[in-house]
């Protein structure tokens, strides 16, 4: 995390995230390892050459920005001395415009939620969150499917009542989930409207009505549809392709849930630079732009400031508590109820009316999944206006057997009913203070986010929980509870951008499940005769921090049978597994629990190693470097056989030799030296030799083949709705034209084409019309084109005539204007024309009264036309005879007059004439000259 600082540094206007991103790119001597060309490329400059045209800025920045893609997985490094800083940003500082155009290249965060979706952008020196295309700034997570094509976000929920069955919800609660969890059918179905079912992978998968087939589509592919949505609208409106995002979730989602989440976002064709959970997200938000934090470089004992941040969406509800020092966040502890948010306070009020109603109008509601999901829809709305009032009315038309229900609802009532789910908020609360090892009393603010902290109940239970010993409340408001996580992500995602210079800040995230490794305990040698070999550690406990690295050091036994059966080469694999303690902190169901499998190959027998000498099996140590990385998920990127020979030590390649050892050069003892062959007394060394091995990687995510197959299936339907959405555009164009073109024959047109050519063509657009609401209806791009085409073939002459008899009058006006001018001028009885030869004058005379007589003869016979005819004389002709007779007298007749002769005077007299301001006489005449010059006859 070190190395977040070497991006970009955001320098905080103000609370609502005004930032001015000050400075673009690290010193030379201050590599971010994530775009070390960049680095270089833009800091060959001296401050002088940043006169350098911007284009070749943006080429190198644009150059920087694909080398940082493909180092986004090197570990990052920030060591740098301060001076070299400073020299970096003044040479950065004229580069700011150029960097954010590139800025503008994508850097999204978005915060996918059950029920809304909100997309934040860093951009204008701030951070936007942005708006869909209706103006909204969050979009339904919903897809539907339909006839011809599918429905995303807005579209999908207009879609949602009308195509019931097959609007699928609950995306993100969905994802990666395996259909065996319990949850599934028994908590999560009904909040889906359409059905369930197993996919492959044995993950959940909704079934639908698609193109008039039955269809499943897993819940990844599902999640890959709407990101594709998502990824149009915010393309649109950044006017860039989006591409790199940080995508926030649950920090309760599992290592599945997550790669599935992964798996989405490249279907969808989003590259996510990060997986950030969405609490810690919001503290990002907050953290950095706080300017008041404690400073410990200051005061090494200051205290932290102490936030616990709380978020109840649309499902669940979280905690965590974070302290925040100057420069740095560190999560304390998180805890979680993954089935407590806004639809379970839902829930409880349809529980209450679906017996009410059923007593009252006699309606069985749960027997019909529309009317159900049309209660629920009304009763949120009664549950928000509850947050306000004490009182509302719940109305809901026609909801069963065409009768209306409604009811008077309380918010007493509603405060009662809610008890139980209110009597659930207290235990992640103690299980975050215990875990993080303090007390409410050390807690200083408390913030919220999430649409359901609005519940007054919910408000007031935080405010009470949290309250201080003199009745403080310590709920603050600082963030903007709908958009802090997508804010949060949209921060994150500028920090990993090497084009963006953010404020250094560090984010140390809280490992919620334990994880071990394990591995088969008959390969691996017992500590002790006669006890088995440990098989499993624990690599990451709870609490552990994210990102974090750890290095296992590993003894594999090499039976001589096993090594000849297989070449001499040999294979370890090692799982990574949710511990038992997982399940108690709510880890949802993952089949065996498992993570994934990681198989170390190529362990072979080495000559040199002293293992080979012991209990007559040769063995062989293995170093594993497995990593808890930044999104949360277990990566084994590291293995290598160690080697431990001896060898003699020679004084003079001491240095060589130091580098490729570990270890210090040790003594040996006679008998080790014989054992290793003998030879002269000499002084020997440990040398340890480090051999590279492959690991084969086995997650729980989906196949490569798998991704691939889902991503160009997706292609396809994406390639399909966008047909459907152009061709019903060119029916649209066509239907438009049909009423377009029938009003004009009726009004304007009507003069412009024969009474027989008039009821023809009206005939035709009449059938036309017929034929868009019957057989049309269904007809492809091609047949809507080609009809258009053939209704304008018809319609564009009369159009035309119909233009040209409107805009005649002003090109006419326009040509005698000039050509008058042109006469008058030459009339004119002064001198303005005495230095223009007689001959030029008489010529300019004749050209425009030849042109004039054109322009009567040809207005004359237009008149003598029919309108419907074709007119003999266009206006662009009637244009280019008037430009050719400008042409013709305007270099005549500003023929610029000779300047007056000037007697010689004696100098003093022409000193005196000088005026007050220097000026003399002579060179005000100058002026006049040049002003003379510069008219036009026109
Ligand atoms: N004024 C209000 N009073 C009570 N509840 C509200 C109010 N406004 C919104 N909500 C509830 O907030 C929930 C939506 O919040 P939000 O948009 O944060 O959820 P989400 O992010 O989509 O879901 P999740 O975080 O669970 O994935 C809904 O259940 C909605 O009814
Ligand atoms: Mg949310």
């Amino acid at each position: 995390m070190g190395g977040w600082g070497t991006g970009p540094t955001i320098f905080i206007e103000s609370i609502r995230n005004a930032l001015i991103f000050n400075s673009t790119i690290p010193s030379s001597d201050e590599p971010t390892a994530r775009s070390p060309a960049s680095t270089q490329l833009l800091f060959g400059y001296s401050p002088s050459d940043l006169i350098v045209p911007s284009i070749v800025l943006l080429v190198c920045a644009a150059l920087a920005y694909f080398v940082y893609r493909r180092s986004q997985e090197a570990s990052s490094s920030s060591a740098s001395s301060k001076k070299s800083k400073k020299t970096s940003r003044k040479a950065n500082e004229s580069l700011l415009n150029e960097a954010s155009i590139v800025n503008q290249m994508s850097v999204v965060g978005i915060d996918f939620g059950n029920l809304n979706t909100v997309v934040a952008v860093a951009r204008n020196r701030g951070i936007d969150v942005i708006t869909n295309e209706v103006s909204n700034r969050s979009t339904p997570s919903l897809v539907s499917f339909g006839e011809k094509q599918r429905y995303l976000g807005e579209s999908a929920k207009t879609q949602e009542i009308s195509n019931f069955k097959s609007t699928v919800a609950g995306l993100k609660r969905l994802i990666g989930r395996s259909f065996e969890d319990p949850d599934v059918l028994a908590l999560e179905q009904k909040f889906v409207n359409c059905k369930l079912v197993e996919g492959e992978r044995g993950d959940v998968a909704a079934h639908v009505t698609y193109q008039n087939e039955s269809r499943t589509f897993s819940m990844t592919q599902v999640a890959a549809m709407f990101f594709g949505q998502v990824k149009d609208f915010t393309s649109k409106e950044i006017k860039t392709q989006c591409t790199d995002v940080v995508l926030s979730c649950p920090g309760w989602f599992s290592d599945r849930q997550r790669r599935a989440m992964l798996d989405a976002a490249e279907i969808s064709g989003l590259n996510v630079l990060r997986i950030m959970n969405d609490l810690t997200a919001s503290a990002l938000g907050y953290g950095i732009t706080k300017t008041d934090l404690p400073d410990q470089s200051l005061d090494e004992k200051v205290k932290p400031r102490t936030v616990v941040f709380v978020d109840m969406g649309n499902s669940s509800y979280q905690v965590s508590v974070v302290q925040f020092v100057k420069g740095k966040l560190t999560v304390k502890s998180t805890a979680y109820d993954r089935n407590l948010g806004g639809r379970d306070f839902d829930e409880v009020i349809v529980d209450h009316y679906v017996t009410e109603f059923n007593k009252k109008y006699k309606m069985d509601i749960r027997a019909n999944p529309k009317a159900l999901f049309r209660l629920r829809q009304g009763v949120e709305k009664v549950k928000k206006i509850l947050s306000a009032n004490s009182v509302t009315m719940l109305n809901i038309e026609c909801l069963l057997d065409d009768k209306d229900v409604s009811a008077e609802v309380h918010r007493a009532e509603f405060l009662e009913w809610i008890k139980p789910l209110m009597a659930r908020l207290k235990g992640p609360l103690d299980q975050a203070m215990a875990d993080a090892g303090i007390s409410t009393a050390d807690v200083d603010f408390v913030e919220l986010v999430g649409g359901s902290t609005r519940l007054a109940a919910v408000k007031e239970f935080l405010g009470e929980y949290f309250q201080g010993p003199k009745g403080e409340n310590k709920i603050s408001t600082t963030l903007n509870l709908d958009e802090a996580v997508a804010r949060g992500c949209a921060l994150q995602c500028a920090m990993i951008s090497p084009v963006f210079k953010v404020r250094e800040f560090t984010v140390q995230d809280w490992n919620h499940y334990p994880i071990s490794l394990s591995w088969d305990a008959a390969l691996v040698p017992a500590t002790k005769t006669g006890e088995a070999g440990v098989s499993h550690m624990e690599a990451f406990g709870i609490g552990n921090a994210i990102p974090s690295n750890k290095g296992l050091t590993l003894t594999r036994k090499l039976p001589e049978a096993e090594l000849a059966e297989n070449n001499g080469h040999v294979k370890f694999e090692v799982e990574a597994k949710y511990d038992a303690a997982a399940k108690t902190r709510g880890l949802p169901h993952v089949p065996q629990d498992w993570i994934g499998k990681f198989t170390i190959t190529g362990i072979k027998k080495l000559s040199g190693d002293p293992n080979a000498a012991g209990d007559g099996i040769a063995k062989a140590t293995i170093k594993v470097k497995a990593r808890l990385d930044a999104n949360n998920l277990i990566v084994v990127d590291g293995a290598q056989q160690i080697e431990e020979v001896l060898v003699a030590e020679e004084p003079e390649k001491k240095d060589d030799a130091a580098m490729e050892t570990d270890d210090k050069p040790k003594e040996v003892s006679a008998a080790q030296l014989a054992a290793s062959g003998g030879g002269p007394p000499t002084k020997m060394k440990r040398v340890t030799r480090k051999h590279d091995l492959r690991i084969v990687v086995l997650t729980a995510g989906a196949s490569r083949e798998l991704v691939k197959e889902w991503h160009a299936l997706e292609g396809e339907m994406n390639a399909t709705d966008r047909l459907v959405i152009d061709t019903a555009e060119k029916r649209n164009q066509l239907e438009e034209y049909v009423y377009y073109a029938r009003e004009k024959l009726d009004m304007a047109w009507s003069d412009f084409i024969t009474d027989a050519d008039r009821t023809t063509f009206s005939s035709e657009l009449n059938e036309m019309e017929d034929w868009l609401y019957g057989d049309g209806e269904d007809a492809t791009k091609s047949v809507f084109v080609e009809k258009l085409s053939a209704l304008k073939k018809k319609g564009d002459p009369v159009a035309a005539r119909y233009l040209q008899a409107d805009e005649r009058p002003r090109a006419e006006k326009l040509f005698r204007e000039f050509a008058n001018n042109v006469l008058i001028n030459l009339s004119a009885e002064d001198d303005r024309y005495s230095h223009i030869a007689p001959a030029d004058l008489e010529k300019v005379k004749k050209e425009t009264n030849d042109k004039l007589k054109w322009l009567n003869d040809s207005i004359s016979k237009v008149n003598d036309q029919p309108k419907h005819v074709n007119p003999v004389v266009t206006v662009e002709q009637i244009n280019l005879e008037r430009d050719s007779l400008m042409y013709f007298v305007n270099p005549i007749l500003n023929k610029p007059k000779p300047a007056p002769k000037v007697e010689e005077k004696p100098a003093e007299e022409a000193a005196a004439e000088t005026d007050n301001l220097g000026n003399t006489k002579e060179a005000a005449t100058e002026e006049g000259k040049k002003e003379e010059q510069n008219m036009d006859v026109d």
